[in-house]
Parts: C-alpha cells; structure tokens; sequence
C-alpha cells in the first residue's frame, strides 16, 4: 500500500509549488451548501481548513455519508450535497482545469484515490449499519471507529473525544437525534461507555464494546 496521502507533501514539492495557480478560493459560512447535489458549477475543490460533511437527502429524513477536512478534495458532480458545517475555506478549479492539473502533478491523484476509498468504506458501513445492525449496535461501532482512529489508551479505558452533537451522529448511523439519545445513554447506563463531559466519553472495556457493536450484549434484553 502507498503512505498514506498527505496533500502538504505534494503541495511542498516541485509540482506543488504550482499547483493552485488557477484554483479560485471561496469561503463557505457555517451551514451554507458547497454543493446542492445537482445543478452545480463542475469541478474539484480542495478543503483547506473547515470542514464539510457529505450527505443525502430523502423527502423526509437525511443521512451523512462522511466528512472531509483540511487537506481532502471532493468533486462537485457526485449527486451528494456537501454543507459546510463550520467556517469552510476550499480552493476551487472548474473540472478542465483540475484534468490539466492532474497531467502537470499526476500524484494529486492519491488524493482523489484516498477520498474516493474512504467515500467507499463509508457507504458500505452505511449500508451494512442500515441491514444488520441495531441502534446500540451502530453506535458502539461509531465510538470503536473514534477509539481506533483517535482514541488514548488509559489506566480507566480508552478515552476518545467526539467531535459531533447527538444529531450529527443520529445523521452519520440512520437514525433520528431521539433514538439515538435514547440508545446513548442506555449504553451509558449499562457501562459500555461513560461520558465525561461534552464530546468526552471514556470507553472503559474495548473487547466489551466491540462484542457490543458485534450484536453480543452481555445485558442484552431488547
Ligand atoms: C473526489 C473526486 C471525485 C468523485 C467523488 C467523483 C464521483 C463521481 C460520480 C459519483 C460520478 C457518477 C455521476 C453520475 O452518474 O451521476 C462521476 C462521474 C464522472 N466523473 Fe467524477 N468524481 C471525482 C472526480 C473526478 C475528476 C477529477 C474527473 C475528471 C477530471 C471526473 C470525471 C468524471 C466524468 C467524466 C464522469 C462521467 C460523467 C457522465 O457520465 O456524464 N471525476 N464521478
């Protein structure tokens, strides 16, 4: 497998260096679209600090499929809507001049390559989420994503901090802010997971939650 992409190190090198030029900056306030899913201006834009969240939307209820932050690059034409949910700075290159961009630093594609990965990843655990897996369940495994990517291994457990309010997670696993409320705390309440103040939770036994996410409550009577 290639390191893991980083855009700094391709915009540090010889072929960064002129990368932007012909790149259009736009900033982006705190809950504007960057993309409405359809009639939008072609191209590829370039997060630069913000950060954005990629969404769908049904006739009643919406489901976020990830986010992208300083460093990721997204398309316009994917039919999702992508809304800036902070201050949002993106560089921006209409779809002729980013091919063009892509011949004169051909290793801008790993960041295309990175985010459409990831773009997989996440709809597939969307869609096994959606198929197999209960509320509790999603959850437990949205907090082993957070301890496995950002946790801190200590004496009383795994603390992780959660950067998203109870509806963004609602969004991020399927469900409504309430269940989701509901099916936290019952977690809370039943040891899996202790909430230390906003957005910080320490997991207190991994093995325990992961057979959680699995399906296999120890005080499962639900
Ligand atoms: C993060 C980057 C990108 C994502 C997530 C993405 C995603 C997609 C998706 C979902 C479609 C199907 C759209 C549909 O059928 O409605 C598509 C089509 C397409 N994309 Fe991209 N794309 C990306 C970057 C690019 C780039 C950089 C180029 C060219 C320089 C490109 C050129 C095309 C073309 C030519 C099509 C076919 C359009 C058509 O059928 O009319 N895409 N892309």
């Amino acid at each position: 497998m290639p390191p893991r992409f980083n855009i700094a190190n391709v915009l540090l090198s010889p072929d960064g260096e002129t990368f932007f030029r012909g790149f259009r900056s736009k900033i982006h306030a705190k809950g504007s679209l960057v993309c409405t899913g359809e009639g939008d201006e072609n191209g590829v834009f370039v997060v630069v600090d913000g950060r954005l969240r990629v969404y769908l939307v049904g006739e009643e209820r919406e489901i976020s499929l990830f986010y992208l932050t300083s460093g990721d690059m997204f398309c316009m034409h994917s039919g999702c809507l992508v809304e800036a949910t902070e201050r949002t700075e993106v560089r921006f290159a209409d779809i002729r001049t980013f091919e063009q961009k892509l011949q004169t630093c051909p290793s801008m594609a790993w960041g295309l390559i990175a985010i459409l990965g990831r773009a997989l990843t996440s709809c597939m655990r969307t869609i096994e989420d959606l198929m197999f897996h209960d509320i509790k369940q999603r959850i437990a495994g949205f907090f082993i994503d957070h301890a496995n990517t950002t946790g801190r291994q200590t004496q009383g457990g795994v603390i992780v901090s959660v950067d998203f309010t109870v509806e963004e997670i609602a969004n991020l696993i399927g469900s409504s802010r309430q269940t989701t409320s509901t099916a936290l705390n019952s977690l809370i309440k039943e040891g899996y997971i202790s909430r230390q103040g906003r957005g910080h939770y320490t997991i207190p036994n991994l093995v325990r939650l992961k057979a959680a996410a699995d399906g296999d409550r120890d005080d499962d009577d639900d």
